[in-house]
């Protein structure tokens, strides 16, 4: 069981890589667009962390709040992705700040798993 749950943190992370990778790449190349792969990171990550905020394969309690936080911000990460690519597919662009708030959205839940204990 707890193997088990170990391979599903490691899916998690890799939905986490695939989402900010996808982003920094936008960030990097200049484009700032965003991409189905950012789509792609966020459904692995949420799938994953939804079966983690079950306690099952630990001996310690799961911090609820913190991941009700998580989910929240999750949840704004999806629908900053959503509008953003129908304005993309419409206008042809991206409002700049909907572009920033994904990446920086992404790294605060990692910084919220990995620091608030
Ligand atoms: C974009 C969204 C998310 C990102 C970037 C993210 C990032 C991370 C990272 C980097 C870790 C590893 C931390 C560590 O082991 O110290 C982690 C662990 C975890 N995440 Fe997330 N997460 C996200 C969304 C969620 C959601 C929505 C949930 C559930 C509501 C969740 C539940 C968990 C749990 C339970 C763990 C701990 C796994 C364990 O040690 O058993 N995550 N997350």
């Amino acid at each position: 069981m707890e193997i088990l749950r170990h391979v599903v943190v490691l899916v998690h992370l890799v939905g986490f890589a695939v989402l900010f990778g996808a982003w920094v790449v936008e960030a990097v190349n200049g484009k700032r667009r965003f991409t189905r792969v950012m789509d792609w990171g966020l459904a692995i990550a949420a799938v994953a962390g939804l079966i983690l905020a079950a306690p099952w394969g630990i001996e310690y309690e799961l911090n609820y709040v913190k991941l009700g936080v998580k989910l929240v911000i999750l949840l704004a990460i999806g629908a900053l992705l959503g509008i953003g690519r129908g304005r993309q597919r419409k206008t042809g662009s991206l409002p700049p700040a909907m572009f920033w708030a994904v990446g920086v959205l992404t790294l605060t839940n990692a910084a919220i798993a990995v620091i608030w204990r």
